[in-house]
């Protein structure tokens, strides 16, 4: 079962951008404000100290925070909440990516309250998992993804909506990317998890790409059944480059 579902095309900056780089955000409004560019929500999740700025720039660039601590206020020095970041002008929040995993041990039990605490805060959360190298040459892929879905994604209320990136780990910033049969075969089984767990609301769920995404591969990838858009990293960095992925939607 396929459903029609407006792309989202996610830019993740990381610990990347200075004020200066707002001028790439700038190119980014003018070409989306002027352009017939195809229909797809944009977003940006720049690090915080760009936030706020970002936002007021244009209607066009949704923008969104890279993480979140769980709680909503307190003695937390250094940590940021939901709540604020969407104080800031966040709409969305990458919670789960694997460079956090990593770095600072963050677990599925963690990103799941991470993602609770964004949707009590009005955020979309994109919760993000994939597998290792090791994982996908022992043929573990599918259980891997599907055991972090398991533990990350936590129960919705209402109208709560959240948004699912799979990002191979070892496909993130080092220019390999799945063969389109096995981002197809992840995706349909991500597609299935989320209609087992959330029936027919796991319908509506955008599942992303995130790995090596660029211009010259976003075609085939985009148009890939159950990919519903893609999780951007140093691709997002410059204008031309993510308007270079937007133009490839429906091309
Ligand atoms: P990349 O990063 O596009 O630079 O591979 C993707 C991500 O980490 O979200």
């Amino acid at each position: 079962m396929t459903h029609k579902l407006t792309p989202l095309i996610a830019g993740n900056w990381k610990m990347n951008g200075l004020v200066n780089e707002l001028s790439q955000i700038e190119t980014l409004c003018d070409a989306l404000e002027n352009q017939t560019t195809p229909e797809c929500d944009v977003l940006i999740c720049p690090p915080v100290t760009l936030l706020s700025q970002m936002s007021a720039m244009c209607s066009e660039v949704l923008t969104g925070a890279q993480d979140c601590h769980v709680g909503s206020s307190g003695a937390h020095t250094g940590d940021i909440s939901a709540q604020m970041l969407s104080d800031a002008g966040a709409s969305y929040i990458i919670v789960g990516h694997s460079e956090r995993r990593a770095d600072h041990h963050e677990t599925d039990a963690l990103v799941s309250a991470k993602a609770k605490s964004a949707l009590n805060a009005g955020l979309v959360p994109i919760i993000c998992v994939g597998e290792t190298h090791a994982e996908r040459l022992g043929a573990l892929a599918i259980p891997v993804v599907e055991q972090q879905l398991n533990g990350s994604v936590p129960d919705l209320e209402g109208r709560q909506v959240i948004v699912i990136a799979y990002e191979p780990v070892w496909a993130i910033g080092t220019g390999l990317v799945p063969d389109e049969n096995n981002i197809k075969t992840m995706h349909a089984a991500i597609r299935d998890w989320l209609i087992n767990r959330f029936g027919d609301n796991g319908i509506a769920v955008r599942i992303l790409y995130g790995g090596s995404l660029k211009p010259s591969n976003a075609k085939e990838i985009l148009a890939i059944p159950h990919v519903n858009g893609g999780l951007i990293g140093g691709a997002s960095l410059k204008a031309d480059d993510l308007l270079g992925i937007i133009n490839t939607i429906g091309a």
